[in-house]
């Protein structure tokens, strides 16, 4: 047995961006200095963002746990022997029995933060490319029925099933297909796809392979987010390595067949989130909407069916043909199978990725694992799926995380992510940026959105300057009807959603100023 003490410093981009690599060169400093023998693995994060940087020590098959580590800290921790981990003020104990993890199931994240996030081998090692060593050996019909009865809903906003999109795109006949993998994450308080890109890109690049087999599409395409440096050079590292050990590119596994794939750098929009205006960019053009039908997966990039899925869909794809449909649907509540990775945001104190079964409610997300708001105040608000979601009232609180049980409240899961605010926060102007950020982020292709949003800005303002007050908080209902109903895609038809749960649930915040 190696005498090598293994440390663990995440790379990833919260974790760098809380001194991370300071850490990791204290160490190797230190260790060299000591003589002690240590190897450094970059690793992601596990998610736990308030305890960045996180280091861990794996003694024996346990990995330990210290944080937050800052340089200064570094020889302290040598002194308390912690590389056979030894007590120390920082030590949390073992990884996985730090409540937060321990009471999570990590299915699709199950490798993230564990894996050395640019080894083959490593993923290889964690059960990495069984699903798609399994779906090789399936007719195409055989795994798109599998991911159907899985009851895979998509993760990045709509939560359409998968299978039903992926048997569109299956039969439709065509010489080329494609796969997309929507990777722009522009939801407020989001950055799962972040994760999953630069702590487990085997990952997605084995869903969007097995997506690619079982539809017959030879080619697949990674739009990502332009303010993600490091997922994009993260991907594009591991697309080689998976093209170098067979299992991207030519003759996949020695399957006869090919799926090639490609790193872009999305335009920097939020518009360019939505799938129809996103294929537009990645055809060279301005992200405009498309009008529907066709729908993409009849006719999508470069007029041709194509696959449009999040990073979380198809990151969740390979464990699904690793397992079987009934083990995945086993987790999660009525029509919502499977496991929400939820993201912990804003005014948060303990704020970072929760991956659970759906079901359990909203007040447990905030609460139990979130231990309430950063600032020690009560929660009055949480924003949920997004800013085109509701804001959730503290009476909504005790609504299961499922998406139809959202729905019936005027809110939505969407991607996720919860952005927490507590009692200072002003209702009147959150309602104000709802419009605002539609006004600045519309594609301007159709008016109920183009000018309606410009008009809810300055309606809102009239109703905070005490302009007419109960004939504006009328016509700002009106505004918001004729953009639901008129507007050609969701982000004109969804931002009033924010702006009517203000005037529902927080109505003494909209009203003149004093
Ligand atoms: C304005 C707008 C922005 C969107 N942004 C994203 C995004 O950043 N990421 C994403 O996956 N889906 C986004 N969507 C949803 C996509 O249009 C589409 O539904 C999704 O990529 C389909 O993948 P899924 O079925 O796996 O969720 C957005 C939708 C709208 C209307
Ligand atoms: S709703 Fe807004 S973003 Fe969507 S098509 Fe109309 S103008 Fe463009």
């Amino acid at each position: 047995m190696s005498n090598t003490a293994k440390v663990f410093v995440p790379a990833d981009t919260t974790a760098r961006s809380l001194g991370a690599d300071n850490v990791a060169a204290a160490m190797a400093a230190e260790a060299q200095s000591r003589g002690a023998a240590v190897e450094l693995v970059r690793n992601g994060s596990r998610g736990l963002y308030w305890l960045e940087p996180l280091v861990e020590v794996a003694v024996g098959d346990t990995r330990m746990a210290y944080g937050p580590v800052e340089p200064k800290n570094v020889a302290g921790l040598f002194d308390a022997s912690f590389l056979t981990g030894g007590k120390h003020p920082l030590a949390l104990g073992p990884t996985e029995q730090i409540p937060y993890l321990a009471k999570q199931t990590r299915l699709t994240f199950a490798r993230v933060g564990i894996v050395d996030p640019l080894s083959v081998d490593d993923y290889r090692a964690h059960g990495g490319y069984r699903g798609l060593a399994n779906a090789i050996q399936m007719s195409g019909e055989d795994v798109v029925a599998t991911v159907t009865n899985a009851g895979l809903r998509g993760r990045g906003g709509a939560a359409f099933p998968t299978g039903i999109k992926w048997k569109t795109v299956l039969t439709a006949p065509a010489e080329q297909k494609y796969v997309v993998c929507n990777a722009d994450e522009g939801d407020s308080g989001t950055f799962a796809d972040r994760m999953i890109m630069e702590s487990d890109p085997f990952v997605l690049i084995e869903g969007m392979t097995i997506a690619g087999l079982a539809v017959g599409a030879t080619r697949g395409f990674v739009y990502i987010r332009c303010e993600y440096p490091q997922a994009i050079r993260t991907m594009r590292a591991a697309v080689e390595r998976a093209v170098a050990a067979d299992l991207l590119g030519e003759d996949i596994m020695g399957c006869g067949r090919s799926f090639h794939l490609e790193i872009r750098e999305a335009a920097g929009a939020y518009i360019c989130g939505e799938e129809t205006s996103l294929l537009e960019s990645l055809e060279g053009k301005r992200g405009m909407i498309r009008y529907r039908p066709p729908l993409p997966a009849i006719k999508g990039l470069f007029a041709k069916p194509t696959i449009v899925n999040n990073v979380i869909s198809l990151a969740s794809v390979p464990i699904i043909l690793d397992k079987g449909a009934d083990f995945y649907k086993n987790y999660g509540t009525g029509r919502s199978r499977g496991t929400l990775t939820v993201q912990l945001a804003g005014n948060i104190k303990q704020g970072g990725l929760v991956e659970i079964g759906f079901g359990p409610p909203l007040r447990d997300l905030l609460y139990d694992f979130g231990g309430g708001s950063a600032t020690g105040r009560p929660i009055r608000a949480v924003q949920a799926g997004g800013p085109l979601g509701a804001y959730v009232h503290p009476s909504q609180f005790d609504t299961p995380l499922d998406y139809e049980q959202f729905a019936a409240v005027g809110a939505m899961i969407g991607h996720g992510g919860l952005v927490v605010f507590d009692d200072t926060v002003d209702m009147g102007e959150q309602a104000r940026f709802a419009m605002e950020f539609c006004a600045i982020e519309s594609c301007g292709k159709c008016t109920p959105c183009r000018i309606g949003a410009v008009r809810g800005v300055e309606v809102i303002d009239r109703i905070r300057n005490g302009v007419n007050e109960s004939s504006n908080l009328e016509l700002l209902r009106e505004l918001c009807d004729t953009m639901v109903s008129g507007s050609l895609c969701a982000l004109g038809g969804m931002a009033p959603f924010p702006v009517l749960s203000v005037l529902n649930h927080f109505p003494e915040d909209l009203k003149a100023r004093a």
